[in-house]
C-alpha cells in the first residue's frame, strides 16, 4: 500500500517532527566526510519550510551508549545542513530536557530546530513510551525521512508516531523514493533482471541473495564473499578472507541456484594487501599460498559486464574487489561502466556500493544510489518494516 507523503499534508502553521538520518561520516576533526544523508533529506525540510511550516529534526549519530558523548554530537551534521539549506538552524542540548522542550515551543514558522543525538537518551534504542511521548508533544505532523534506520523499531521510529495516532503521519520524499526503487522496482521488474553481490561476508547477505535468486534472471557473486563459494566446492583460497564455518550455506546455494548463480572463473591476487604488491591472475580457486584475492580477474569481469549490459534492471550490493586500491579497482569499475553503458534501471545498494559508485564517477549514470546499508539489504530481502506499516497509507 502506497504511504501518504509529506507533500499531501497542509504544514502551514504546523510543527513537524522529522525523523532523519544524519548518522553521517565525520573525520578526526569532526567534519562530515560524505554529506549525501543530509542532502537527500533536503527535499522534505524545504517543503515544510516553503509551505509556512516549522521543522523539528531527530537523528542519531553512530552508536553511543544510551548517554550523551561528545564525539557523537550531531553538531557537525547541523552545521552542514545549514550550510546546504542556506539558513540558520537552531540546535537543542538535548532531545526531551528542558532546552528541546522550550526551543520547540518557541519555534516560528520556517524555522528548523536540530535535537542533539537521539541515542544520547537510553529511551531511543529501548522504545520507551514515555520518551516517545514527550517527542511527540512537540509536534502536530510526523515525518519519517530516515530510510537508512527504517528497518530499526526505536522510539524515534516506532513509538514516536504510535503516541502521535490521530495526527498526520507520512513518508518524506527520501523515504518515497527509497521505497520506489528498493520495494516497488523489484516486484514488478523489467526483464532480463540481473542482481550483482559483492562485499566480505556471505553471511551478510546469505538472505538477500536468497530472495534475489527467486526473482532474478541472473545473480553475479564477487567480493572477498567469492572466495568462501570457492573454498565449499574444495578449491585453494591462499590467504583470501573468507568464512570457512559457511562453506556448507555457500554450497547449499550452488545447488539451489543451478545456472542462475554465476560465480568468477578467475581472480586477481596479491602478494600483500597494497597496490604495490606481486599481482597474479590465477583461474578461481587456484591461489598459491602467500596470495589473496582482491578482485575479481579480467576474464570474469568480462563475462559479468556482458550479462549486466543486457539487463533491463540492475540491483548492485557490494564491491567486486578492493575499490579503493588500484588496480584492484578493475571488476568493479568494469561493473560500474556496464552499467552505464546499459539501458536498464539501476538500483545501487548502501554503504561500500554507493562509496564505490561515486568514487568511480558513475553516481549521477544509475536510477538510485541507496543512502541505506542495513536497511537497504532488508528492503530487497523483501522484510516488513513496522517504521514504515505503521504511517498513513495514501
Ligand atoms: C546506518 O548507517 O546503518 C543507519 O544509520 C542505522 O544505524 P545503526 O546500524 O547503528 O542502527
Ligand atoms: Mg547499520
Amino acid at each position: 500500500m502506497p504511504k501518504r507523503t509529506i507533500a499531501e499534508v497542509d504544514v502551514a502553521d504546523k510543527t513537524v517532527l522529522m525523523r532523519v538520518d544524519f548518522n553521517v561520516p565525520l573525520d578526526s576533526n569532526s567534519q562530515v566526510t560524505d554529506d549525501r544523508r543530509v542532502r537527500m533529506a533536503l527535499p522534505s525540510i524545504q517543503s515544510v519550510l516553503q509551505r509556512g511550516g516549522r521543522v523539528i529534526l531527530m537523528s542519531h549519530l553512530g552508536r553511543p551508549k544510551g548517554e550523551p558523548d561528545s564525539k557523537y554530537s550531531l553538531k557537525p551534521a547541523a552545521k552542514c545542513l545549514e550550510e546546504l539549506l542556506e539558513r540558520d538552524v537552531k540546535r537543542a542540548t538535548d532531545t526531551v530536557g528542558q532546552d528541546a522542550r522550550s526551543q520547540a515551543a518557541a519555534l516560528q514558522n520556517g524555522d528548523v530546530l536540530g535535537l542533539e543525538n537521539l541515542r544520547f537518551h537510553p529511551g531511543e534504542k529501548k522504545g520507551d513510551a514515555e520518551f516517545a511521548q514527550t517527542l511527540a508533544d512537540m509536534a502536530d505532523i510526523y515525518c519519517n525521512d530516515a530510510f537508512g534506520t527504517c528497518h530499526r523499531e526505536h522510539a524515534s521510529m516506532v513509538a514516536v508516531p504510535e503516541a502521535m495516532a490521530g495526527k498526520p503521519r507520512v513518508v518524506g520524499f527520501l523515504v518515497e523514493r527509497e521505497i520506489k526503487y528498493l520495494s516497488d522496482v523489484i516486484s514488478n521488474p523489467a526483464r532480463p533482471f540481473v542482481a550483482i553481490l559483492g562485499g566480505a561476508k556471505v553471511s551478510e547477505k546469505i538472505n538477500v541473495i536468497q530472495k534475489l535468486l527467486t526473482i532474478c534472471d541472473h545473480v553475479l557473486v564477487g567480493g572477498a564473499m567469492a572466495y568462501t563459494f570457492a573454498l565449499a566446492t574444495g578449491g585453494r583460497v591462499g590467504n583470501s578472507l573468507v568464512e570457512p564455518d559457511k562453506t556448507d550455506l555457500a554450497l547449499q546455494l550452488i545447488n539451489e541456484a543451478g545456472e542462475k548463480l554465476k560465480l568468477p572463473v578467475d581472480t586477481h591476487c596479491g602478494d600483500d594487501f597494497s597496490g604495490d604488491c606481486n599481482k597474479q591472475v590465477v583461474p578461481a580457486g587456484t591461489i598459491s599460498d602467500g596470495y589473496e584475492g582482491l578482485d575479481i580477474g579480467p576474464e570474469t569481469a568480462r563475462q559479468f559486464a556482458s550479462i549486466v549490459e543486457n539487463a533491463k534492471t540492475v540491483v548492485w550490493n557490494g564491491p567486486m574487489g578492493v575499490f579503493e586500491m588500484p588496480p584492484f579497482d578493475a571488476g568493479t569499475r568494469a561493473i560500474a561502466e556496464a552499467i552505464a553503458r546499459s539501458d536498464s534501471t539501476s538500483i545501487i545498494g548502501g554503504g561500500d556500493s554507493a562509496a564505490a559508485i561515486q568514487q568511480l564517477g558513475f553516481a549521477d549514470q544509475v536510477s538510485h544510489v541507496s543512502t541505506g546499508g542495513g536497511a537497504s539489504l532488508a528492503m530487497l530481502e523483501g522484510k516488513a518494516f513496522q517504521a514504515v506499516d505503521l504511517l498513513d497509507d495514501c
